[in-house]
């Protein structure tokens, strides 16, 4: 049995991965924005081991679920879920003085990956519209376009998956994928979305368990199980080296330094 910890996981995909897992006698550590959603993450997964609780908007409260979750000790896995949609409407600015999508999506998954203690497993929640994202990486932080939430979300889709194939190949160690769940009926996916939400946590959670060989693999993209073609610029190091110069910028965590750390 593995022990597994979700981030976003009061809610949606989170939420019924962490049940899914509990009633498969995994331990599972979940995840929520403040004290009340923590208490409701709990009670909506009986069984879990505990809730670590921060605003993954917030660099600092970022680091701070980063140390949580290595006082509470070692994990099998890690599944990167928790996100925000494309529905923002103007460019919400987080203390930061970043774009709240980009803080969420692409920081705050950058900061756990570097901060957490290393995981045998890393997945990371993207989406379809990845494919849509920006890979030219310019203009992150939206100072020059004029906002478009649908495009915001798109690029931040794109950045987890050119995050979790950067960490496949700086850590070879480790089995790092990335996950579109399909359009899911959830508080993101609203009520008109079309794909089944029955699949749509169970691909992340075989790849953070599951023994099958299938699964057992590392800087692939999957949707319902089987392998799907990402957007091309994925693979491309020089695009996934520019996310991480960002990142760490942005941050000042150097995930490429943390991961050559032997302590690490
Ligand atoms: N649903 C879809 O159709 C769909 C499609 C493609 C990809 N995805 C991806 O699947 C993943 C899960 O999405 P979902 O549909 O389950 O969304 P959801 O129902 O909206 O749940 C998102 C979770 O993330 C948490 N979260 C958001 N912002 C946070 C913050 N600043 N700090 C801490 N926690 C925060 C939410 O907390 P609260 O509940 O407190 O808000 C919630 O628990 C996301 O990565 C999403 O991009 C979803």
């Amino acid at each position: 049995m593995s022990r597994v910890f979700i981030t976003g996981s009061a809610d949606g995909l989170g939420k019924m991965a962490a049940q899914l897992l509990v009633q498969e006698g995994h331990s599972v550590v979940l995840h929520a924005r403040n004290d009340a959603r923590a208490k409701e993450a709990m009670a909506g997964v009986p069984g879990a081991e505990a809730v670590v609780i921060g605003d993954l908007s917030s660099v600092q409260q970022t680091r701070d679920v980063a140390d949580q979750v290595n006082a509470v000790g070692a994990f099998e896995a890690v599944i990167h879920n928790a996100a925000v949609g494309y529905r923002e409407g103007r460019r919400i600015q987080t203390e930061d003085g970043l774009p709240h999508v980009f803080a969420v999506n692409t920081l705050a998954p950058y900061i756990l990956t570097g901060l957490i203690r290393k995981p045998k497993r890393l997945v990371y929640l993207s989406s379809g519209l990845h494919q849509q994202g920006d890979d030219s990486l310019k203009d992150l932080l939206w100072q020059h376009r004029s906002w478009q939430g649908t495009q915001a979300y798109s690029d931040s889709k794109l950045h987890d998956v050119l995050l979790a194939f950067a960490v496949a190949r700086l850590r070879p160690d480790v089995f790092s994928n990335a996950v579109e769940p399909g359009w899911v009926a959830t508080k993101m996916g609203g009520p008109s979305a079309t794909d089944d939400l029955d699949q749509g946590h169970r691909t992340q959670v075989w790849l953070a368990v599951s023994d099958d060989p299938q699964a057992r693999v590392s800087g692939e993209h999957f949707y319902h199980m089987r392998r799907r073609t990402p957007k091309a610029a994925t693979r491309d190091v020089a695009v996934q080296n520019k996310l991480l110069d960002e990142c760490r910028r942005l941050s000042g965590v150097d995930l490429e330094a943390l991961i050559a750390s032997p302590a690490r």
